[in-house]
């Protein structure tokens, strides 16, 4: 009898425990999820470019926005790669409104062809969202002699949205946003010299510049635009799991494992769908955003001065009037 009893209180012990470490998963699950895009909005009528749309969490994008009526203009810099996620995106969303552009951030002059493309044969741009990025590479360079993550993120970016803009303005009420990230804060100002050279380069330090430069120049940007109806945000998406990470050694054996603790390309999208299409935000620009929800960025982040001398850099780096 009494042996009956410790056993059920065993076997009590073990499902309670068993219990306790489901909820825990699932509690961790969803922590880790972060927010949700829970507008419902349509875009049809709209048109949205989404860079680095072949993979992740801007393809994630993608399938949301096209879901949601938008024409969706993805731009990639890989051909063959690029048409795998056109196909991707055509099969899960059924919408005949995705197209597929040729754009290498790392080379102004292929963002110079594709906004004048871009420019004559489409008749509006509702949303722009600035997602390509590079990560943590190696020291490489832009087809411009720029350091290649700088280059990529930031300036290919600059010149890409100041090339648009007029296009942007005419569409208002339009948003333009940037996917920036949590890494800004590991830099304190941007210091291209403390970057452009082999010798002094760090993946990390670059990486966390370009960022903060993706932040600075929202904030300046916001500013300029000012009353036109347009309106700029930068948001973090969380720790994704994506190829972003292919830099890192051991990238391909850990990634199983990696995406049990990061978010998932569609969890990462939301903060990114959220920007583009929440009613409430309207109105609201210059602002950084984290799962789903304003937050405050790095204090170099929201530096001013430090967003217009940037601004001022950036477009004599690119050739552009500023
Ligand atoms: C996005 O970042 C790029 C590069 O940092 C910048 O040139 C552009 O103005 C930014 N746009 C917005 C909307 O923040
Ligand atoms: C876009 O086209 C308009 C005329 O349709 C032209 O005035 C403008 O310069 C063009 N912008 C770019 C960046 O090519
Ligand atoms: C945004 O501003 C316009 C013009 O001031 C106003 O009509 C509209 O209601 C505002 N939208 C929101 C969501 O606050």
């Amino acid at each position: 009898m009494e042996e009956l009893g410790k056993l059920i209180t065993e076997n009590q012990t073990i499902i309670a425990s068993l219990g306790v470490a489901a909820i825990t998963v699932a509690v961790f699950r969803r922590w880790k999820a972060g927010g949700r895009c829970l507008s419902k909005a349509r875009l049809d009528g709209k048109t949205v470019i989404i860079t680095g749309a072949n993979t992740g969490i801007g393809k994630e994008t993608a399938v949301d926005l096209a879901n949601r009526g938008a024409r969706v203009i993805l731009a990639c810099r890989d051909k063959s790669r690029g048409e795998n996620a056109l196909a991707d995106v055509i099969k899960r969303t059924g919408s005949k409104q995705v197209v597929l552009k040729s754009l290498d951030l790392a080379s102004l002059e292929s963002v110079r062809k594709f906004a004048q493309d871009i420019n004559k044969t489409e008749p509006r741009i509702n949303i722009l969202l600035n997602n390509a990025g590079v990560m943590m590479c190696p020291y490489m360079k832009t087809s411009d002699g720029f350091e290649m993550q700088f280059g990529t993120n930031h300036l290919g970016h600059f010149l890409l949205t100041n090339l648009l803009l007029e296009k942007i303005k005419r569409s208002a009420p339009a948003r333009i946003i940037n996917v920036s990230s949590l890494a800004h804060t590991f830099t304190t100002k941007i210091n291209y010299d403390k970057i452009k050279d082999e010798k002094s380069y760090s993946r990390i330090e670059a990486y966390a510049q370009s960022k903060l430069a993706n932040i600075l120049f929202s904030r300046e940007l916001s500013r300029r635009l000012q009353g036109t109806g347009v309106t700029v945000n930068s948001l973090h998406p969380g720790s994704v799991a994506t190829e972003l990470g292919r830099y890192f050694p051991g990238f391909t054996i850990l990634y199983p494992t990696l995406s049990l603790f990061f978010k998932s390309p569609w969890e990462g999208a939301q903060t990114n769908i959220h920007c583009a299409v929440e009613e409430s935000l309207e109105n609201v620009t210059g602002k950084y955003f984290s799962d789903c929800a304003v937050v405050q960025e790095s204090k170099a982040a929201r530096d001013d001065e430090a967003a217009k001398s940037l601004w001022e850099m950036s477009a004599k780096m690119v050739g552009i009037q500023q």
